[in-house]
């Protein structure tokens, strides 16, 4: 029971019974009116209190409703002050009236701000969460699968790294020196020809690259010997597009750089390849051939690893499968990098990752790899 209390409800009723054992009736009547006048005062107060503790919102609608309801100059606090004639009480009734009606307004400017921060942050917004419904299924979040080409780039890169070789990249956009020039193309070669290449610029001509050869010349030109490194990467030729061919693909290419690097450290390089890539009875084939930066060149076959080399549609029933060609690095190349040939000696080899991810997954038709057909990529989901 605070001092409020007894200046408005004790004090007025011992003064109503002073005048009224007096005899003084008028100021009993008047005292009378005044009790019950602060009583109904202190019974509004506590009314609102209530209300306004418990005043939930859902919108900005509302809460400017309960501004103009409680604490404009029109609303009900104010109206209150308005309507109690301070002047005319005793100062400590008008203190203690004073207070409690402060407490009301200093209790309504609080839960405003209560309830704007609430609106503000979205929390007190029932619509919203009541919209979710929480015990439906969760929408699964599909993880994606790795290109098959990427997979399989991979996985040929892993095998050469356990022998020693490094990554190296190089620019799809090259010019003449790195793509030809330096790998020994002679003028004439048709590969210099605008139906074999895309040619970017002419005179100094610019091209796409038509190998990943160009990677090598790069490497050689910046690193001394000993080398071994993969270049991986997109290549593109001036090729009608079908089922076996496309006028952009993938190769990797190996480079072998040391003293006294033979074409028996290429074979068993490459065996050792087969073996791991395709399973351990695979054998290996050289038949000769020619690349302008190799002598002598090969072309390299492996026996069919879907009919173990008996005959299959795969190998077109010759037992074996062509893989990518390879050959000892020409000394012309060497020269034309700063490589002393009369000391290094090296082998190159290289491959079309879409023809051996063919072979692999048994795909007949190249373009899918670029369709972008999500049937078949999810196929290789799991393909490590
Ligand atoms: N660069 C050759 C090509 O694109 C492949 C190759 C690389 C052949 C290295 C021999 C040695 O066809």
């Amino acid at each position: 029971m605070g001092p409020n209390y007894v200046w408005l409800n004790i004090r007025p009723l011992f003064y109503l019974l002073h005048n009224l054992a007096t005899g003084n009736r008028k100021l009993a009547t008047l005292v009378l009116f005044f009790i019950i006048f602060v009583a109904s005062m202190l019974d509004k107060i506590k009314e609102l209190t209530q209300t306004i503790e418990a005043f939930s919102i859902e919108s900005k609608e509302q809460l400017e409703e309960f501004r103009l309801e409680y604490l404009s100059k029109k609303g009900k606090i104010t109206s209150m002050f308005d309507g109690f004639d301070f002047k005319t009480v005793a100062p400590e009734v008008k203190k203690s009236m004073g207070q409690e009606m402060n407490k009301l307004k200093v209790l309504a400017q609080t839960k405003f701000d209560e309830l704007q921060d609430k609106l503000s942050a979205g929390g007190d917004d029932k619509s919203a969460y009541q919209k979710i419904d929480t015990s439906l299924p969760v929408i699964p979040n599909e993880l994606g699968g790795r290109h098959p080409i990427s997979v399989v780039r991979e996985q040929i890169y892993k095998v050469f790294e356990r022998m020693g070789f490094n990554l190296s990249d190089g620019p799809e956009i090259e010019d003449d020196f790195h793509n030809f020039t330096a790998l020994n193309f002679p003028e004439n070669h048709p590969a210099r020809e605008m139906q074999d290449t895309f040619f970017i610029e002419r005179n100094p001509d610019i091209v796409l690259r038509t190998h990943t050869s160009s990677v090598q010349v790069r490497v050689m030109e910046n690193q001394k010997p000993p080398i071994r490194t993969i270049s991986p990467g997109r290549v593109y030729r001036n090729e009608a597009i079908s089922a076996r061919a496309h006028c952009m693909f993938h190769q990797i290419e190996g480079l072998y750089i040391d003293k006294n690097v033979s074409f028996a450290d290429l074979k068993n390089t490459l065996y050792h390849f087969s073996k791991e890539m395709f399973g351990k009875d695979t054998q290996i084939r050289f038949r000769p051939s020619f690349f302008p930066f190799t002598e002598p060149s090969a072309e390299m076959d492996i026996s069919c690893f879907i009919c173990n080399g008996k005959g299959c549609n795969i190998c077109k029933y010759s037992g074996w499968v062509e893989i990518g060609g390879a050959g000892m690095l020409d000394p012309n190349v060497l020269t034309n990098c700063n490589i002393d040939a009369k000391v290094y000696s090296g082998f190159a080899f290289g491959m079309g990752i879409e023809r051996i991810t063919m072979l692999k997954y048994q795909i007949k038709d190249l373009r899918l790899f670029t369709e972008n057909d999500v049937r078949f990529l999810r196929q290789f989901k799991h393909a490590e």
